[in-house]
């Protein structure tokens, strides 16, 4: 079943675009480095209100899934986790990762060479965080990632999305890097496919006007269909 135009969606093509970007935190944001402080303090805000939560996740391990060279792994993840894996499918950006991550590349534990769709999570994660990445995927593909990122998710662990969001309500898809951007309502139905339970989302603020609104999601599993014997 179709949620967005992603069906149209070329792996191979999205890994070509990503082949040719400098491995720079320009290069990974599309020409807007100059909104990633701005983004880290909305997810710290964000992630700092999780470990507030009554179950509040662990802060053993972090995964940051299409990590890029590491932007987020370093100001936001390696300085609140003991450990921090990452996956990439992109060669240059893992090599310069460890680099970028600098005084923090301690924390860094398995470089996970891979793109989402074939990914097959080995570990239990507290904190597993997606960020512009999974306009990447096609929608079966996202929901069966998203289903694998919920089986390995440690005791009271969250999975956190924060991507952008279409203003006009439909999928809009773009032929240069062969990605899809998703309305709120395509979001909230593949998360409710995944079998996920949103219990926390709110807006990205201060970024520039004529950008896509970005959102942050806090999915848990939802145990309400599961057998209470
Ligand atoms: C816009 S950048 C964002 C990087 C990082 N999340 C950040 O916010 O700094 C998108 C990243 O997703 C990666 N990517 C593209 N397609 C992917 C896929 N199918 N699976 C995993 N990562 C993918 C690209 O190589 C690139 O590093």
């Amino acid at each position: 079943m179709s949620m967005s135009n992603s069906e149209d969606i070329n792996y191979d093509k999205a890994l070509h675009y990503w082949s040719e970007i400098p491995a720079t935190v320009d290069g990974v944001l599309g020409g807007f480095g100059f909104i990633s402080d701005v983004d880290i303090t909305g997810s710290v805000q964000f992630l700092n209100n999780l470990f507030l939560l009554e179950n509040r996740p662990g802060t053993d391990v972090a995964l940051d899934c299409g990590a890029g060279i590491g932007r987020i792994t370093k100001h936001l993840l390696a300085p609140r986790f003991e450990r921090v894996d990452v996956i990439e499918p992109d060669k240059k950006f893992l090599v310069e990762l460890l680099n970028f991550v600098g005084e923090e590349k301690n924390k860094v534990g398995t470089l996970y060479h891979n793109s989402l769709q074939d990914f097959q999570p080995e570990k239990k994660y507290d904190i597993i965080w997606n960020q512009w990445v999974l306009g990447y995927l096609k929608d079966e593909d996202l929901v069966s990632y998203l289903i694998k990122c919920s089986d390995s998710l440690s005791k009271n662990g969250i999975i956190v999305v924060k991507e952008n969001v279409t203003s006009s309500g439909v999928s809009e898809a773009d032929k240069l890097d062969s990605s899809v951007t998703r309305s709120l309502k395509q979001y909230t139905k593949i998360f409710k496919n995944a079998n996920l339970k949103r219990i926390k989302q709110s807006k990205q603020i201060n970024f520039p006007n004529g950008i896509y609104p970005v959102y942050m999601f806090a999915l848990i599993p939802n145990k309400e269909d599961e057998p209470t014997t």
